[in-house]
């Protein structure tokens, strides 16, 4: 029999315990894809009297989480603690410090450190392998390593958060608030009892940092991400765009513009039909642009605990098959610090809500200031009329520079008739 690939494995939570079950029922296959068996030899997590649901009789129970990285024989450790600092960090690094290949689905511990345990990888010749990190069971980042690798990429769109996708669609097929439908989310299990690294993009924002990272050849660069999240989307958004023909979607975008790299994620209009306005519920989505290859769309489910521990499971193979990559694609040592885009330059239609109280004059005052800062309106719609009292007010844009477009909602924030803060998506016409 061929050696076995041995791993010792940090967190049997949800990510973790998945990856056990996968190891425990599938074994047979994966021996015969990897053409050695893989085996578990040691595990860690903080408690070791919980139960979870799989059976952890026959592994070497690791009490201090870090002594994985020194444990003797391992091939491999799997990481699936989370953190972009603390023990999985310190596990991380001492691991490829030690020459061991890792495999992880921390995405913001690659968004924050990615470039420097890059370099510590190949410097000690091991590798970094992290496929769960981003769309849960998709396999985007072999996608984009090894089967666009003959393209220049061009543009990356995604949708990369469940939970956002999942409140979005939600909202938009029942009619209820925001706030009603993250409640459900977070007792479904989707969203965390702190739901903000979801809903303020910031787990979204980790993941196209990765994806960018490997289809322009860059250092991973989460500090110069513009972010922007979904909580001030209400129904009134959602109804509008749907009756113009587009669905809200909080997308990540890079794209070269101009020998830039423009890196942003915001909530987006994108047509009903076009490759992320039929992307609902909790699916992910990753839309690539390649000089060759055209546009391929990958889809499915991001996150959970079989489809995440799926993608931990697919680069063990990868490893034990000897398959070796650099972690972004090319020598870490070549990612170039990418000179970003201002998200301000960039150019678009906007959709802009205005809550704005109804009386004589007010629609003027609101065209003075688009005139002013040169936008041209497309459409304007306000149904109902209620004399004195908040309505909302609808505008879609032609052409528009960003920063104009922020600047006339600030002037018009400041009208006396406006009751709410203005909300400007932009309309990515895909
Ligand atoms: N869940 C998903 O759908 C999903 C999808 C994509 C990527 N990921 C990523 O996968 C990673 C794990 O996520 P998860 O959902 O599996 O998290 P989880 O269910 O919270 O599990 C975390 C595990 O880490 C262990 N742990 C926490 N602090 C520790 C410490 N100081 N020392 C040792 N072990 C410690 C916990 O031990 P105890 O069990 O003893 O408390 C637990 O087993 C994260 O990076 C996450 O972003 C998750």
């Amino acid at each position: 029999m061929s050696k076995p690939f041995r791993i010792g494995l940090a967190g049997l939570g949800t990510v973790g315990a998945g990856v056990v079950k996968i190891i425990q029922k599938n074994g047979h296959l994966l021996e015969k894809r990897a053409g050695r068996p893989i085996e578990i030899a040691a595990v860690s997590a903080k408690d070791r009297t919980r139960d979870r649901g799989v059976d952890l009789s026959a592994y070497d129970w690791v009490e201090k989480t870090g002594d994985l990285a020194n444990y003797k024989d391992l091939d491999a450790v799997v990481e699936v603690i989370g953190g972009s600092e603390g023990p999985a960090a310190d596990l991380v690094r001492a691991s490829l410090k030690n020459g061991r290949h890792v495999v992880t689905a921390n995405k913001a511990l690659l968004a924050l450190h990615g470039d420097e345990l890059a370099n510590l990888a190949d410097e000690k010749g091991a590798c970094l392998m992290f496929e769960a990190a981003v769309a849960g069971g998709v396999p985007i980042i072999k996608a984009m390593r090894e089967g666009l690798a003959a393209n220049e990429i061009k543009s990356i769109y995604g949708i990369l958060n469940g939970t956002c996708n999942y409140i979005l669609t939600t909202m938009r097929q029942t009619g209820r608030s925001f706030d009603d439908v993250l409640k459900e989310a977070q007792a479904q299990g989707y969203a965390e009892a702190d739901p903000a690294f979801d809903i303020d993009g910031i787990d979204a924002a980790h993941k196209l940092c990765i994806l960018a990272a490997i289809g322009f050849g860059v250092k991973p660069d989460f500090k110069s991400l513009s972010i922007e999240g979904i909580r001030h989307i209400n129904t009134t958004d959602i109804a509008y765009a749907t009756e113009f023909g587009y669905r809200i979607k909080l997308l990540g975008i890079a794209r070269r513009e101009n020998g830039k790299i423009l890196q942003v994620m915001e909530p987006c209009l994108v047509p009903i039909e076009s490759p992320m306005g039929i992307i609902d519920d909790v699916y992910n989505a990753v839309y690539v642009e390649g000089d060759f290859v055209e546009t391929p769309l990958f889809t499915g489910k991001g996150a959970g605990q079989g489809p995440t521990a799926s993608s931990v499971v697919s680069d063990l193979i990868d490893l034990a098959r000897g398959h070796r990559l650099p972690a972004f694609g090319i020598p870490a040592k070549d990612l170039k610090a990418a000179v970003w885009a201002d998200p301000g330059e960039t150019v678009n239609s906007y959709y802009l809500r205005l809550m704005v109280l109804d009386r004589a004059g007010v629609i003027a005052d609101v065209s003075a200031i688009l005139r002013d800062k040169n936008i041209s309106i497309e459409g304007l719609v306000q149904r109902g009329r209620d004399p004195g009292q908040p309505v909302p007010v609808i505008i879609t844009t032609h052409e528009t520079r960003h920063a104009d477009m922020m600047a006339a909602c600030e002037l018009i924030e400041k009208l006396d008739c406006c009751v709410e803060k203005p909300r400007a998506m932009c309309i990515e016409e895909l």
